[in-house]
């Protein structure tokens, strides 16, 4: 069996604005795949993970991700190839006010879910994927830091994502929490066959998870 390719890069230039920031990358990542992206701050891995849902410049070489060619994404495969992805950033971007089932339900109807018994069946697999099950009527504001980041990777993973992208998701949290989140997302790549990238500096991680590992540095992208 061959594995589909989710991420498919070659000889990539990566821009913030005019700056060349990565080049001549190349990257592919299959199903069911982790990798870590690593590098200083300021190394360009955020940039990478916006060149990957379509949110910086690109030029030259070959560029897919979820079988769309990004060079030439437009209002119409944009919203469609996001919609494959699940993206978790540093920051939670969650509504505060609302309750755990609220930011989910919001996200269901948002991407055409219109059958209510199916979106509360969703809400509850989610849910007890990221063990949050007991949360559901609790408004956000009103959850620790990690169970936040929890509940962001159950909006990620609602509509079954072919790519998770997750830019430093444990930049703001404790040792206990982000070892839990890693270890959900490593779990959920391997139930959903959810590729993964996962940017992050936190070397301890890495040490503690090992798996694949790429690194930015000097304009330019390696394997490790
Ligand atoms: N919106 C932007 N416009 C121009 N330059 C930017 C922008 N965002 C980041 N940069 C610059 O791009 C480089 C790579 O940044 P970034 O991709 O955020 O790295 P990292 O995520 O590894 O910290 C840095 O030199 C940074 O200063
Ligand atoms: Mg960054």
């Amino acid at each position: 069996m061959t594995l589909k390719k989710i991420i498919e890069l070659e000889g990539v230039n990566i821009y913030n604005g005019d700056k060349l920031i990565l080049e001549h990358i190349d990257f592919d990542l299959v199903d069911a795949e982790f990798c870590y992206l690593i590098g200083n701050s300021g190394s360009g891995k955020s940039s990478l993970c916006r060149a990957l849902y379509g949110d910086a410049r690109i030029e030259s070489g070959t560029a897919k991700v979820c079988e769309t060619n990004i060079f030439d994404l437009n209002r119409k495969n944009l919203p469609s190839l996001r919609r494959k992805m699940g993206i978790i950033f540093q920051d939670f971007h969650l509504f505060n006010g609302w309750t755990v089932e609220e930011n989910l339900d919001y996200v269901l109807q948002a991407t055409g879910w219109d059958d209510s018994t199916k979106m509360k069946h969703k809400i509850e697999e989610v849910l007890s994927n990221v063990h949050l099950t007991s949360k559901l009527h609790e408004k956000v504001h009103d959850l620790s830091g990690g169970e936040q980041q929890r509940l962001v990777i159950a909006r990620a993973i609602l509509n079954e994502p072919e790519l998770i992208i997750a830019d430093e998701p444990t930049g703001n949290l404790d040792e206990e929490s982000s070892d839990e989140i890693i270890q959900l997302i490593k779990k959920l790549t391997s139930i959903y066959k959810t590729a993964t990238v996962f940017a992050t500096h936190d070397r301890r991680l890495l040490e503690k998870y090992p798996a694949r590992t790429v690194l930015c540095a000097d304009n330019s992208l390696r394997e490790l």
